[in-house]
C-alpha cells in the first residue's frame, strides 16, 4: 500500500511547549498553503532535565494525539525529544498494518547538523541537559565531517523564556554565563526551541566573528523537499490558505497568551488536552468536580 493510496492529513508538530512555535513559523513560511496541527506539551515540559524514558513515554503520548487528530505526518520540533527519542518513535510507527495509513515522525536533529557543518568546522551546540548528555548532536554533525563539536547544557534558559523574560537582564546574565570561555568555535547552534528569543542576548555575549545558527529554517527546507519526494501524507490547499489548530496539555490562556511571542502571530483558540490512563485525550472542562463538600 502506497501513501498515495490514502488521505493526505495536516501536518502535525509537537513541542514539549511553547518553543516549537519558532519552528512552526519557519515551516508556515516554507509551506503557506498546508494545514498545521500545533501540540505544545506545556503542562508537562520541561523535559529537559527528565529522564529518557519519561520522554519516550510522553512523546509516544503527543505522537499518538496527532495521529488521531488525522495527521499522518509529524515533526518533532523540541531538540531534546529528537535528540532521545526519535529513532524510537521512527521505529514504533513506521511499520503499518494491513490497511493502515503509512505514518513519518521526522526531527530537527540532522537538519540542524547538516546546516552547521554547512558553514563551520568548529562548531558549538547549547541545548537543553537532556539533548546536550544524549550527544546525538555531535555524532550526527561528526558522521558529516565536523572535526569540532563542542556541547554545552543551559538548564535555565528554556525556563527563563517559558517566563517571558528573554529581553531582561536575567537573561542576558544567564546567557552570558553560560557561553562565557567558550573556546574555539565560529558557529553556535541555538539547539531548543525556545533560544531564538534569545538572540540579542547571545549577539550580545559572543565574541564578534561567531555565527549564531538557528535551524528552524532549515528544517522548513528539508521538510518541503521531504514533502516533494514523499507524495500522499499531506497536501498544499489549492486556495494556497493553509489551516492552524493548536493543542496544549496546559492552561489554554497562558498558551494563548505567551505562544504570540513565538509564532510571530495570533494564534487560533487553543484547544486543552489532558493525560488520561496514559494517553493525551481532547479536554473541554475539568472533568473532576471542584470545591469542597461542606459538612
Ligand atoms: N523544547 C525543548 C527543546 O527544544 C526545550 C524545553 C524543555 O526543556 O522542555 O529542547
Amino acid at each position: 500500500m502506497t501513501a498515495s493510496s490514502f488521505h493526505p492529513g495536516p501536518i502535525g508538530v509537537f513541542d514539549s511547549g511553547f518553543g516549537g512555535l519558532t519552528v512552526l513559523r519557519a515551516l508556515g513560511k516554507a509551506l503557506p498553503a498546508h494545514d498545521f496541527v500545533y501540540l505544545g506539551d506545556t503542562g508537562r515540559a520541561p523535559y529537559g532535565g527528565r529522564d529518557t524514558e519519561v520522554i519516550l513515554d510522553l512523546s509516544e503520548q503527543c505522537v499518538e494525539r496527532l495521529f488521531d487528530e488525522g495527521c499522518r505526518l509529524v515533526v518533532v520540533a523540541c531538540h531534546t525529544v529528537s535528540s532521545v527519542a526519535l529513532r524510537h518513535l521512527q521505529r514504533r510507527y513506521a511499520s503499518e498494518a494491513v490497511g493502515q495509513a503509512p505514518r513519518r515522525v521526522l526531527g530537527v536533529t540532522i537538519p540542524a547538523a547538516e546546516a552547521a557543518v554547512q558553514r563551520s568546522r568548529k562548531i558549538g551546540f547549547i541545548g537543553t541537559a537532556r539533548s546536550v548528555a544524549s550527544g546525538t548532536f555531535a555524532i550526527e554533525a561528526e558522521k558529516l565531517g565536523a572535526s569540532e563539536v563542542s556541547l554545552r547544557a543551559a538548564p535555565l534558559l528554556a525556563a527563563i523564556v517559558e517566563q517571558g523574560w528573554e529581553d531582561t537582564e536575567i537573561a542576558r546574565l544567564a546567557v552570558a554565563r553560560y557561553v562565557a570561555d567558550w573556546p574555539h568555535i565560529d558557529t553556535l547552534v541555538l539547539g531548543c526551541t525556545h533560544y531564538p528569543l534569545l538572540v540579542s542576548a547571545f549577539e550580545a555575549a559572543l565574541p564578534k566573528g561567531v555565527a549564531i545558527l538557528d535551524p528552524a529554517p532549515f528544517v522548513a527546507e528539508r521538510l518541503r523537499e521531504w514533502l516533494l519526494r514523499h507524495q500522499g501524507y499531506a497536501v498544499p490547499r489549492a486556495d494556497g490558505r493553509g489551516t492552524l489548530r493548536v493543542l496544549s496539555s496546559g492552561d489554554p490562556s497562558a498558551f494563548a497568551l505567551h505562544g504570540a511571542r513565538f509564532l510571530g502571530a495570533a494564534l487560533p483558540l487553543i484547544e486543552h488536552v489532558a493525560e488520561e490512563r496514559s494517553r493525551l485525550v481532547p479536554r473541554a472542562r475539568p472533568s473532576a468536580p471542584v470545591g469542597q463538600v461542606v459538612r
